[in-house]
């Protein structure tokens, strides 16, 4: 193949031409939106995250009814926990007082062909800012943590989610949330696991939403989230997390990661999520100063990018946005 006989320029002379032969489309239909809802009805803005609010739940469902009529499929519900209701073993957790299982019940009277996927974990709720409790040494403990979340899951299931999103990063927690659900009886409770989720400093934003920043108070993750100079542990932590009963798996961050997306795309053979996490959501809000044609357009571009690495479905920030462009 060479010039001149080759001219790659021919088919890009023309918008119909570059259309015919468009290899990734992006559908409203393949975005997941993360929300922060809080127990309030009346919505606070986040700092550190542009155009984003913690939700009430009526205006949650306000916003979510309009997208779900445009495309988009599911939501992704991370609660915004008042600190009185913290404490080191994250209880609250379980609690049936918990804001959010009767915010998901609501969600799902309101909205049942909205898919619901409520994140497994411990961080909004611990006083450390930890994903699960902690050990003497203050490590995170494994094992006690897996018994934890699997009641979690239980409880998030029973009050109306359809996916149970562990993204705690713990050892083995896929097998004991599995066996749990399956000796309950609850065997079409969809598990996506976070399996390949890296030590990111592009979590920030997300930490300062839900509050978890200033408990963590600059103390890292990096003893159970994944270290990102590495690939073969993606592919360990993602058969594992397959094996033990995962339904779909996950990558995390997205766009620094793409190569782990599309490997694991050619080696898993389960859908495989992205998450485009909050400091790239910001990173390309900062950039685009403003310019609504230009958020669109970064986020088109990042996002198609993702989806072509391999990607089945993917978290964005910027999903309320995105749907109405791409149903426009
Ligand atoms: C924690 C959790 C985090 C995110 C989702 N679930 C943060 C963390 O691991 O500290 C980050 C998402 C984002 O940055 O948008 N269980």
């Amino acid at each position: 193949m060479i010039f001149p006989d080759v001219r790659m320029r021919r088919t890009r002379a023309h918008a119909w031409s570059r259309s015919l032969v468009r290899e990734t489309v992006l559908l409203a239909e393949d975005l997941i939106w993360p929300v922060f809802i809080h127990q309030h009805a009346s919505s606070s803005s986040i700092i550190a995250m542009d155009q984003v609010c913690r939700l009430g739940v009526d205006q949650l469902l306000k916003q979510a009814e309009r997208l779900h009529r445009k495309g988009l499929q599911a939501i992704a519900v991370f609660p915004v926990i008042e600190p009185e209701h913290k404490d080191d073993m994250g209880s609250y957790a379980l609690d049936d007082s918990n804001f959010l299982f009767s915010a998901i019940s609501k969600i799902k009277q309101h909205l049942p062909t909205l898919g619901v996927i409520a994140d497994v974990a411990l961080d909004p709720y611990t006083t450390h800012g930890h994903d699960g409790v902690l050990a003497a040494d203050g490590s995170v403990d494994n094992d006690r943590t897996c018994q934890i979340l699997a009641k979690q899951a239980v409880k998030l299931l029973q009050a109306g989610a359809d996916v149970v999103a562990p993204s705690d990063m713990q050892d083995g927690r896929v097998r004991v949330i599995r066996e749990h659900l399956e000796s309950l009886s609850m065997h079409y409770g969809l598990i996506l696991s976070y399996s390949a989720k890296y030590a990111s400093a592009f979590y920030g934003p997300f930490r300062q939403a839900v509050g978890s920043a200033g408990s963590l108070a600059g103390k890292s993750k990096d003893h159970y989230q994944m270290d990102f100079h590495n690939i073969k542990e993606a592919y360990i932590e993602t058969q594992m997390d397959v094996s033990e009963g995962a339904d779909w798996v996950m990558v995390k961050p997205a766009m620094a990661y793409m190569d782990i997306i599309c490997r694991l795309s050619a080696s898993i053979n389960v859908p495989i999520m992205a998450y485009q996490v909050s400091g790239e959501y910001q990173m390309l809000m900062k950039l685009a100063d403003g310019n609504e044609d230009q958020v669109r357009a970064l986020f088109y571009e990042t996002l198609v990018g993702i989806k072509r690495s391999g990607a089945s479905a993917i978290f964005t920030y910027a999903a309320p946005v995105m749907v109405d462009f791409l149903s426009s």
